[in-house]
């Protein structure tokens, strides 16, 4: 079989981007390894950038998100004695939305069908080929029965485990990488939120309350990378919450059976480049920053935006150069995108070497940031999502 792009993986990166090319007139098939309730069942990010609402409001798939989701007009920090109040609508004019990742996925999922997109499910051992060359193709199996689709671009949105990112040789690519010594316990559970704005905690360690819905409450707290999930009781996880949060917002936690409850390692990386001959890389196949400032699935939509004007223009008016740029243009604001969420993941959290000098210094920047105008403006201006 032959259609123009082939896009690996069928997370939020994927689906977002067969949408926006299919819109524009663009053919392409996606091959998703897992099958569609599994891709659902993963609870991962929660707070949307106005970027990536404006993408789904150009598709026309924002009927829920305007619904259910729920715009923010802040957040918080919290240093264990008080809640320092970002007021990123005051600061930037902008809002974030809060709505499940599950969701966003379940929106484009729900549409594929309606608007005629090709996704396959369960493919199994996709491999990429000759991808130097004008006319890529991936091998696959259904069912035990080897496939092949060419195409005249390959899009990896297959996350941080995929193939794609490995059809890029190493003679020709770079990666950086943190690997951080602790992960987030999330748990989520079918009680009302202890407040109405998020609150990202540092009371000597790291917390983080967020929510789905005013019914359904989402809480993180770091653990080391060796602890196991069978250890963390609900309760363990609850009573862990009320010390790290802090009394104010402690005062107001609702426990409850935790519906779904994992630990997911922290890591910044980045590779370079994000293209390579007829290969593109969107998402987490090609970057990871740590959870801390809500900026992965934001990322992801981000590089598909631009990855899609960058096919648009290839197929409509034959603009070859539009590709090659598409890696420095998604870089440059991947970069900055790592260092806000590498800056607050070093801020909230305590790192095993930390001592007493290191936590003061933590101490004092939070004290700073809640004196100055300025630095929660930069802080704000972030967490809303830099410009594209
Ligand atoms: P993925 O979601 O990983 O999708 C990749 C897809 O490719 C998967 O469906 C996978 O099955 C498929 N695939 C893999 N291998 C193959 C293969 N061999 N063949 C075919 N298909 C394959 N981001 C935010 O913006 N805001 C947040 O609030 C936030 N919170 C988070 C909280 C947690 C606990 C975690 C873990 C992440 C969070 N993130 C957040 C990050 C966000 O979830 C990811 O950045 C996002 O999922 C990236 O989307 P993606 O489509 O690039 O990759
Ligand atoms: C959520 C996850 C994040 O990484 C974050 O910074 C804020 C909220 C969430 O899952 O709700």
């Amino acid at each position: 079989m032959k259609t123009q792009v082939v896009i690996v993986g069928a997370g939020p990166a994927g689906l977002l981007l067969a949408h926006l090319l299919k819109a524009e007139g663009v053919d392409c098939v996606v091959l998703e390894r897992q099958s569609g309730p599994y891709v659902l069942s993963r609870i991962r990010a929660g707070v949307l950038e106005q970027i990536t609402v404006s993408l789904m409001e150009r598709l026309g798939l924002d009927a829920r998100i305007k619904a259910e989701g729920l715009p923010h007009d802040g957040f918080n920090l919290a240093d264990g004695e008080r809640l320092i109040r970002i007021d990123i609508k005051a600061l930037t004019g902008k809002q974030v939305m809060v709505y499940g990742q599950t969701e966003l996925t379940r929106d484009l999922m729900d549409a594929a069908g309606p608007r005629g997109l090709h996704l396959i499910y369960e493919a199994g051992d996709v491999t990429l080929h000759d991808v130097e060359s004008d006319a890529p193709f991936v091998t696959y199996t259904v069912e035990g029965a080897e496939q092949r689709m060419d195409a005249r671009f390959i899009v990896g949105c297959d996350g941080f485990h995929g193939p794609s990112r490995q059809s890029i040789p190493a003679s020709v690519a770079r990666s950086f990488e943190r690997v951080y010594p602790f992960g987030w316990l999330g748990i989520l559970a079918d009680v009302p939120p202890c407040n109405h704005e998020l609150i990202y905690a540092n009371h000597d360690r790291f917390a983080l309350a967020s929510q789905r819905s005013p019914v359904r409450s989402r809480y993180y707290i770091d653990v080391p990378t060796t602890e196991r999930i069978e250890d963390w009781s609900d309760d363990r996880v609850w009573d862990e919450l009320n010390i790290r949060l802090g009394p104010e917002a402690a005062a107001h936690i609702t426990r409850g059976p935790s519906i779904e409850k994992s630990i997911a390692p922290l890591r910044s990386f980045v590779f370079e480049p994000m293209r390579h001959g007829s290969l593109l890389l969107c998402g987490d196949s090609a970057h990871i920053v740590p959870p801390t400032g809500a900026k992965g699935l934001n990322l992801a939509a981000s590089d598909v935006h631009y990855a899609s004007e960058a096919l648009v223009a290839y197929f409509r008016k034959n603009d070859a150069d539009a590709v090659v740029a598409y890696s420095d243009k998604a870089l440059a604001r991947v970069w900055k995108a790592e260092r806000f969420s590498w800056s607050l993941t070093k801020l909230m959290h305590r790192f095993p070497d930390d001592g007493p000098f290191e936590r003061r210094m933590q101490v004092a920047e939070l004290d700073y940031i809640a004196s100055s105008e300025a630095a929660q403006r930069s802080i704000a201006e972030n967490y809303v999502g830099l410009p594209v």
